[in-house]
């Protein structure tokens, strides 16, 4: 047995002054910074600027922003204004779907009650309500997940489980346990041998900066690897299984995640090796069946791309021509027949319509 992983709440109320504060996620790992949301404005730039990111956190920052916004009414309750303020949040970010599903589950909430003293209280007990969800979904996940590295570790006693991740799908993109560090921070407190490959994920580093950070803190084992190194660890048996996490699942299983994902899959079909997609049930999209087709994809700043950032911020380095174009694609698809399974929080399914409908069966 290892000591209990530390676990992270990047969002919460500050209960004296009634306001919302978040980690700012941009100052990792060289400084730990809060910051305060008083508004709708504040809100969508802290979710557009990635000082809050990933996918859970983004749906209940979104949520969050519905009760900013109702503490600002200054139109007597008019439902045009709350609509118009949930539009704006929701065209944030494009790529996960769970802004637009924790911002659309706030409306319905506070749309029931006329008072608009009671649409604040209603805002602040559901917002809350969907992060301890969301806490309590990644838990879940980390149960689920636990058995497949465990069934790993049977069959090497003695050595690491290699798991290789992409991006942050931590505690700071989710609440407390992340969605695919949950399986992996279950096995490090049971006392499993276990080593993760961290990648860097450029542009923005989350690998590297944040997940790395996470991992620390905890003493899990874990190497910060380029994001090109992957292919070559697992033609080389250096990788036993891959979890990611996700932005937008649908549910007949292709996953939207930080871009460089397909890449590591690819690679993982090719050498044998198991892919998992660790979410949340508030991560699928109901909708859409041909995620390469219809998941909107991201589309960032080329300036990310073209100078790496250092700390403190204003030592950004330029890494290419000054006059060479660049472009910044945040996300990709993951088709789902490289996708081996979803652990999800009600439990494990291989990643087609037929079993994600039966692991969720209202939604038929
Ligand atoms: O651009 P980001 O940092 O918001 O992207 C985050 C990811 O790609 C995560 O893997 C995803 O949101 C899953 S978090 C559980």
């Amino acid at each position: 047995m290892n000591k209990a992983c530390e676990r992270f709440r990047p969002i919460w109320i500050d209960h004296q002054s009634d306001v919302v504060k978040v980690i700012d996620q941009r100052a990792l790992p060289h400084e730990q910074i809060d910051m305060e949301l008083n508004s709708v404005e504040q809100v969508i730039f802290a979710i557009k600027e990635m000082v809050v990111r990933g996918a859970p956190l983004i749906g209940v920052t979104g949520a969050y922003g519905i009760f900013v916004a109702l503490k600002n009414d200054k139109y007597n309750g008019d439902e045009t204004y709350i609509k118009n303020e949930a539009k704006k949040i929701i065209n944030a970010r494009p790529t996960a779907v769970n802004l637009s599903w924790g911002v659309n589950r706030m409306l319905t909430a506070v749309l029931s009650e006329k008072n608009s003293f009671q649409r604040v209280d209603i805002a602040r007990q559901v917002a809350g309500e969907i992060a301890e969800e969301e806490v309590e979904n990644s838990k879940n996940i980390g149960q689920h997940g636990v058995k497949l590295i465990e069934e790993i570790a049977r069959e090497k006693p003695g050595k690491p489980v290699n798991i290789l991740t992409h991006c942050n799908a931590g505690s700071l993109a989710c609440i407390e346990y992340g969605t695919a560090t949950a399986p992996i921070y279950a096995a490090w407190e049971m006392g499993i041998n276990v080593h993760v490959w961290v990648d860097e994920t450029r542009p923005l580093n989350q690998g590297a900066r944040l997940t790395a950070w996470e991992l620390g803190k905890s003493g899990v084992p874990h190497t910060v690897i380029t994001d090109n190194a992957g292919g070559h660890l697992m033609q080389h048996n250096m990788v036993d299984m891959v979890i990611v996490g996700t932005d937008r699942s649908t549910y007949t299983g292709d996953v939207a995640n930080k871009i460089g994902t397909y890449l590591k899959a690819l690679a993982a079909k090719d050498n044998n090796i198991p892919f998992y997609v660790a979410l949340p049930s508030s991560t699928f999209d109901w909708t859409i069946r041909d995620g390469v087709a219809d998941i909107p994809i991201e589309v960032r700043d080329p300036d990310e791309v073209r100078y790496i950032p250092g700390a403190p911020k204003s030592h950004d380095h330029l890494l290419m021509p000054e006059n060479s174009p660049a472009a910044n694609y945040a996300f990709d698809v993951t088709p789902a027949r490289l996708v081996t399974a979803f652990i999800t929080e009600r439990g494990v399914c291989r990643a087609n319509e037929a079993d994600v409908k039966q692991l969720f069966p209202e939604k038929k």
